[in-house]
C-alpha cells in the first residue's frame, strides 16, 4: 500500500504563524508538525510516500526530509500543488505514484495519540472500497468544524456531512483516509464546493453511497493542528506530555 501525506493549503487559520511557513514545518512539542504525520505512517507499516505541498515555502520540505531515509521512509517522492484547491484536488496529484494500489491519505496537521498500524491492517485485509477513522467528540461547537457521519441503526454510515450546523452524531472524521485504486476515477468527477475545493467529503460520500465504506472508531487522543490556534496548542500540550503514535513522551521527565 502507498502513502500520501497532504501538507498544501493556504494555513489561514494560523495566521500571521504561517505568513511566514508553511503550517506543516510549525513546532508541534520538540519537531516539525509534519514528522508526526510520516511517523504515523511509518510506524504502520507504510514507507513508500508521496508528500504533496504547495505555496512558498515548499523547497523547506526538501531540507528537512530530504529522501527520508533518516525518518524511516524507503522512497520518498513529492509534488506541487499550484493552488489550494482542495484535499481531493491534491490526491488527484499523486495518481501515478500510487499506480493501481491500495493508498492511505493523511493530512499533516493531524496528530494522533495512538499507532494507526491496525487500522491500516483491517484495511489491507477489506477486498474493496475505503475506509474512514472516526474518534468521538463530545463538544457539538467542534464537530461543526468537521466532517461528520450519519450513522444507521445497522451501524452503516448512511452520509457524511463537511462542517454541518446540526451534527448527526458525536463523531468526526479524522484527516486519514483509505482507498482503493478507483479513487482516481472519483476525483475528476467532482465539482467544487462552495469554498472552492474539491472535497474530500465528496469522495467519501461515493464509496457511501455504493456501500463501499467502512470504519474504525479509535481510542486516544486525536487532534488537527491546523484547525485554530487554540487547537494548535491544544495539540501542542497533549503531545509534549503523552507523545503520539504510540511511542509516547520523549522527555520521561514530563510524564504525569
Ligand atoms: O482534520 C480533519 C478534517 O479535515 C475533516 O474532518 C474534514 O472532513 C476535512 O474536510 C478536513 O477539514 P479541514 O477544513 O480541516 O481541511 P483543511 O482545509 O484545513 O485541510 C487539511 C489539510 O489538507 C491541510 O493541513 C493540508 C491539506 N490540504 C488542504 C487543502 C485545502 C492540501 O494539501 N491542499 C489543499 O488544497
Amino acid at each position: 500500500m502507498k502513502g500520501v501525506i497532504l501538507a498544501g493549503g493556504t494555513g489561514t487559520r494560523l495566521h500571521p504563524l504561517t505568513r511566514i511557513t508553511n503550517k506543516h514545518l510549525l513546532p508541534i512539542y520538540d519537531r516539525p508538525m509534519i514528522s508526526y504525520a510520516i511517523e504515523a505512517l511509518v510506524t504502520a507499516g507504510i514507507s513508500d510516500l508521496m508528500l504533496v505541498t504547495g505555496g512558498t515555502h515548499a523547497g523547506e520540505f526538501l531540507r528537512l526530509l530530504g529522501n527520508g531515509h533518516d525518518y524511516g521512509i524507503d522512497r520518498l517522492l513529492y509534488s506541487y500543488q499550484d493552488r489550494p484547491g482542495g484535499i481531493a484536488e491534491a490526491l488527484g496529484l499523486t495518481e501515478r505514484f500510487v499506480d493501481g494500489e491500495k493508498v492511505v491519505v493523511m493530512l499533516a496537521d493531524n496528530i494522533f495519540e495512538l499507532s494507526i498500524r491496525s487500522v491500516a491492517l483491517r484495511f489491507l485485509d477489506q477486498s474493496e472500497g475505503a475506509r474512514v477513522v472516526l474518534s468521538r467528540i463530545t463538544d457539538p461547537a467542534h464537530l461543526r468544524h468537521l466532517g461528520v457521519p450519519d450513522i444507521a441503526e445497522d451501524k452503516k454510515i448512511r452520509s457524511i456531512m463537511e462542517k454541518p450546523a446540526d451534527p448527526p452524531s458525536p463523531f468526526g472524521v479524522t484527516g486519514i483516509y483509505f482507498y482503493g485504486p478507483e479513487v482516481f476515477e472519483v476525483i475528476p468527477t467532482l465539482k467544487p464546493s462552495g469554498r472552492g475545493e474539491l472535497e474530500i467529503t465528496d469522495v467519501n460520500n461515493w464509496y457511501v453511497r455504493r456501500g463501499l465504506m467502512d470504519y474504525d472508531i479509535i481510542d486516544g487522543f486525536w487532534g488537527d493542528a491546523g484547525e485554530s490556534i487554540d487547537a494548535y496548542y491544544e495539540v501542542n500540550d497533549f503531545v509534549r506530555v503523552h507523545g503520539a503514535n504510540g511511542i509516547g513522551a520523549v522527555n520521561s521527565a514530563i510524564r504525569p
